[in-house]
């Protein structure tokens, strides 16, 4: 092995998310020496194929992360728990999906687009953020900057795929009349829509609100950002969909919005309303942009901002950052096993 390849695993390999990990550090020959696909003793044996080759998925223990250096993890925030600090301890960088971590002030929470200089400050383990966040994020930074946010009012439109391999199984089942497993979702989900996204808090918020709140927050750096969420799953694959208010501090021209988020990292602008162009969660499938459309004046309120976000929660909102920000720290703090002995 080069100092420049990593031993790297893949917690929850056989998940959606992880199995997108596995697409997405191939796809970007992310310099993997050897894997090692993890997951409960359910998968033990089970093949998956990873550059070619098939690797059997092995049961995760504490054992796992002997001579591993970055630990991908995407299996629920309980494993997380358990197992995030051991593979730190035993010396790999962790990078974590669940929402474990993401609020410990000791713990990163990065989007490579908006605060990479984060990932310098770990003490062995980075947090992915949440997927609705990290599409709104990368949105709302370039225009943070330039116009100051002082509120956004977001509504969320979640594909099932945001709810793991139950989520879609129910779903499938419903539409297909077949007998679902274990559901997911408290009532049908297709052809219709549930105003709940995970469980509710005192006050009435869901955690998937709660997480769009303070998760911006942490990763826009600034807790005096004001931010209200309604979280909605609809029976849909391919993407989560967000409505998106904005009220600047600064006046804005709209044309210097378009012109700023067309330049702005990992955007992509679909907006042509003459031509019914916006985006949808149907083409955002397996992309890793954030597709921004339906970019228009809120006229209620001075410096008021309507927009239309759209993108690949398994990818952008979750696989694709992940292996970002492993690049990020394996161009700029890493030190492989095989470099230090
Ligand atoms: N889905 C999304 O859009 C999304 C976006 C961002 C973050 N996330 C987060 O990513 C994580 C995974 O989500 P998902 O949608 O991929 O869920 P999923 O499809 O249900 O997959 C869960 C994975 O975790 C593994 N697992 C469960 N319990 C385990 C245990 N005790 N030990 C080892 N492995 C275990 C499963 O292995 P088995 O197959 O062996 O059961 C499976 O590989 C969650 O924390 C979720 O919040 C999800």
């Amino acid at each position: 092995m080069t100092a420049q390849e990593f031993n790297v695993a893949v917690v929850g390999a056989t998940g959606l998310v992880g199995g997108k990990v596995l697409e997405v550090l191939e796809e970007r020959s992310f310099p993997v020496a050897r894997l090692l696909p993890l997951a409960s003793a359910k998968s033990a044996g089970k093949k998956i194929k990873f550059q070619g080759k098939e690797h059997a998925v092995a049961v995760l223990t504490a054992e796992s992360f002997r001579d591993i250096d970055v630990a991908l993890f995407s299996a629920g925030a309980t494993v997380s728990r358990d197992f995030a600090p051991v593979a730190a301890r035993a010396g790999a960088i962790v990078i974590d999906n669940s929402s474990a971590f993401r609020l410990d002030p000791g713990v990163p929470l990065v989007v490579p687009e908006v605060n990479p200089h984060d990932i310098k400050k770990n003490s062995g383990i980075i947090a992915n953020p949440n997927c609705s966040t990290i599409q709104m994020v990368v949105t709302l930074k370039p225009l943070h900057e330039k116009w100051k946010i002082r509120r956004v009012v977001v509504s969320t439109y979640q594909s099932v795929t945001g709810a793991g391999k139950r989520g879609v199984n129910q779903l499938e089942a419903e539409v297909t009349g077949k007998t679902a497993g274990e559901k997911k979702f408290p009532h049908p989900i297709a052809y219709n829509v549930l105003p709940q996204v995970d469980v509710f808090f005192e006050g009435g918020y869901s955690r998937e609100e709660l997480k769009m709140v303070n998760e911006t927050r942490k990763i826009m750096g600034d807790d005096s950002l004001r931010v209200t969420a309604t979280c909605v799953r609809v029976p849909v694959y391919g993407g989560h969909s967000e409505s998106v208010n904005i009220e600047f501090e600064r006046e804005f021209r709209l044309e210097d919005v378009v012109e700023t988020l067309r330049a702005a990292p990992g955007v992509c602008i679909q907006d042509d309303i003459l031509q019914d162009i916006y985006p949808m969660p149907i083409w955002s499938k397996d992309r890793d942009e954030v597709f921004v459309g339906r970019i228009r004046r809120d006229e209620t309120v001075p410096n008021g901002l309507n927009l239309w976000i759209v993108s690949d929660n398994l990818r952008k909102g979750a696989a694709t950052n992940a292996v970002q920000i492993a690049e990020t720290w394996a161009k700029t703090c890493a030190r492989t096993k095989s470099s230090i002995t």
